[in-house]
């Protein structure tokens, strides 16, 4: 195990904010990993799992030590006429496995393609587009759970998977996910039910073209962290009662909105930002993208204090004109490496 000191986490993080670990190490295997739990434990640090850095706000400081996760690997695990059971690595690239499964004529990940981040992140805020969210294919997650210290796997009913949700944001600091079962289909099941998808897959009805054009789709409106540094949307879509849902219509009857199973309805965020004036603007180095509102960029050389400005300027202006309290999707971290509630 090679633990490194003062590491440099600005290259590991897509939206780029400095932010210097005191201790840091990469795993590759699960003894690699029960290794570094135990030297944490040892030294009385607290531990920061990192994944693709797609989905986290760092402070310039960290006090902890910082688990990389690198556990690469994809096997078969078994298969009938219908579908297909794989385990990936934790370390996987996100979309990478996508583009494979679709070589490899396995169905059902093709509308989330080109989704930032790692196979292990997928399940914590099970991640979606396009009518489709992870947990709809997830058999099973492989975890090591630090409360019963042990490596166990969980089904995909004990996730609890909801919109950008999970048992993993629940007790954020118990479990460790190593591998991912998925359970893939061997038949094509197009899912075209979201916006212009149907549209823009016109005629040639293949998970090869879906899946183009979900890649087009999200080119032309979401910006390329290597070039925008952003963590995708930066707050959740808010999920709101009919009632307060038909106050706000009355006097803003263009909300776009979509009903929810339990009654519930779920409104556009980039829509609210971007009525409240929010499209294209910036507050120093920080600012809203002009194609999409949802998502934040960091322009230059930002750290988490300038993101936060931005950020709570943004919730303001949409609190005082919609009288709604926007969510931060990404998951914020303090100066000793633990998950801190964005309204504390
Ligand atoms: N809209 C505006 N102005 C904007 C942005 C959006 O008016 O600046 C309107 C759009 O016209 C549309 C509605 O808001 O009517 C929704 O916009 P869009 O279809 O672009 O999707 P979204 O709700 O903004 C969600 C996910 C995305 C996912 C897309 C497609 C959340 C928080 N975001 O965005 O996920 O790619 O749907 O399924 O649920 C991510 O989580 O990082 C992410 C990019």
């Amino acid at each position: 195990m090679h633990i490194q000191n003062n590491v440099q986490l600005q290259p590991f993080n897509t939206l780029n904010l400095g932010s210097v670990a005191s201790h840091y190490v990469k795993v590759e295997n699960e003894s690699m990993l029960l290794d570094a739990l135990s030297y944490a434990e040892q030294q009385q640090l607290n531990i920061l799992i990192l994944s693709g850095g797609s989905n986290m706000l760092l402070p310039e400081q960290i006090h902890a030590l910082v688990i990389h996760m690198d556990i690469q690997g994809i096997e078969t695990l078994n298969e009938d006429d219908a579908s297909k059971t794989i385990s990936v690595g934790a370390g996987q690239g996100w979309h990478d496995f996508v583009l494979w499964t679709t070589e490899q004529h396995l169905y059902g990940l093709q509308n989330l393609a080109l989704i930032p981040g790692l196979v292990g992140a997928s399940p914590v805020q099970n991640i979606g587009a396009y009518g489709v969210e992870v947990g709809e294919f997830i058999r099973s997650v492989r975890v090591y759970d630090r409360k019963l210290k042990q490596f166990t796997e969980i089904t995909a009913q004990d996730c609890h998977f909801a919109y950008r949700h999970s048992i993993f944001k629940d007790e954020p600091e118990r479990y460790v996910i190593s591998q991912v079962i998925f359970q893939l289909l061997k038949h094509a099941d197009l899912k075209l039910n979201y916006g212009d998808l149907k549209q823009a897959v016109g005629e040639n009805l293949t998970a090869k073209n879906l899946q183009n054009q979900v890649i087009q789709i999200r080119q032309s409106k979401l910006p390329d962290p290597k070039e925008f540094p952003n963590v995708g949307s930066f707050f959740k879509n808010p999920v709101i009662s009919q009632q307060s849902f038909d106050q706000i219509t009355t006097k803003f009857p263009q909300l776009p909105h979509y009903p929810q199973a339990n009654g519930q309805i779920k409104i556009a965020a980039g829509w609210l930002i971007d009525q409240a004036g929010w499209k294209g603007k910036r507050l120093g180095m920080v600012g809203m993208f002009a194609k999409q509102a949802l998502v934040l960029v960091n322009y230059e050389q930002a750290t988490l204090t300038d993101v936060q400005a931005t950020y709570r300027a943004v919730q303001q202006d949409v609190l005082a004109k919609f009288n709604i309290a926007l969510e931060p999707e990404p998951v914020l971290f303090n100066t000793v490496g633990l998950i801190q509630s964005h309204t504390e």
